[in-house]
């Protein structure tokens, strides 16, 4: 199967916003650096999200493959299963939320929450400069915490793979499907409801 570009566009039934179409999640990287320009362009989208009493309880841990040791760090923390795709990205970064709120040291619900918005903003201002990138569940957050001496005030989050897209061929095999894969998602009608819950919109 000859792999382009199209096939993992977004299928959409309005026209939407090229950045919405175009983002996907690919698991082969390039390797090619990203100048640092891009890196703290991205980095300051991330800050210019929208959060609760803006809080901005996000922070992020940025390791740049082959620089100090905290793109090695992050890779010893990211299970097996995803250390064998992640470990040609140049980029990988760790984002971490504050639990309470800086001004009254309540708990902050949304923490999780607005540290996910600023990832997405992160995320999208990259695609600008074709840079992709694939967040990560799968990662132990105490060998962050460890690695990082990461203040029990915050929480780490998410771990972020990114750089210039590679070649799909250039997976191993049992991850060569996911990247060739149509992408999908759930119809409108089942995830945006009026009047009664699922009571399609
Ligand atoms: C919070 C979160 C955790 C994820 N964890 C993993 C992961 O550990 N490994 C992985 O390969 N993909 C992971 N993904 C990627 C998703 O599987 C992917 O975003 C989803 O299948 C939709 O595909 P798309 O991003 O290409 O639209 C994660 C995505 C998010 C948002």
């Amino acid at each position: 199967m000859q792999f382009t570009e199209t096939d993992k566009r977004a299928k959409t039934e309005n026209k939407l916003n090229p950045l919405f179409e175009n983002r996907w999640s690919p698991r082969s990287f390039s390797g090619e650096k990203v100048d640092k320009k891009i890196i703290k362009k991205f980095l300051e989208a991330a800050s210019w999200s929208a959060s609760s009493f803006n809080e901005q309880p996000w922070r992020f841990i940025v390791g740049i493959k082959g620089e100090g040791m905290t793109w090695d760090h992050i890779f010893d923390s990211v299970n097996e299963w995803n250390q064998q795709w992640v470990k040609n990205a140049p980029i990988l970064i760790l984002a971490c939320a504050k639990k309470h709120f800086s001004r009254n040291q309540k708990e902050n619900r949304h923490h999780f929450y607005d540290t996910g918005q600023a990832v997405n903003a992160m995320i999208l201002q990259a695609l600008e400069d074709e840079v992709y990138a694939h967040q990560m569940a799968g990662f132990d957050p105490a060998v962050c915490i460890d690695k990082f001496e990461i203040p029990s005030e915050f929480v780490p989050v998410v771990v972020v793979a990114m750089g210039y897209k590679g070649e799909p061929q250039e997976l191993k095999e049992e991850y060569q499907k996911a990247e060739l894969a149509e992408r999908s998602r759930k119809a409108l009608g089942e995830i945006a409801f009026t009047e009664v819950w699922e009571k399609a919109f």
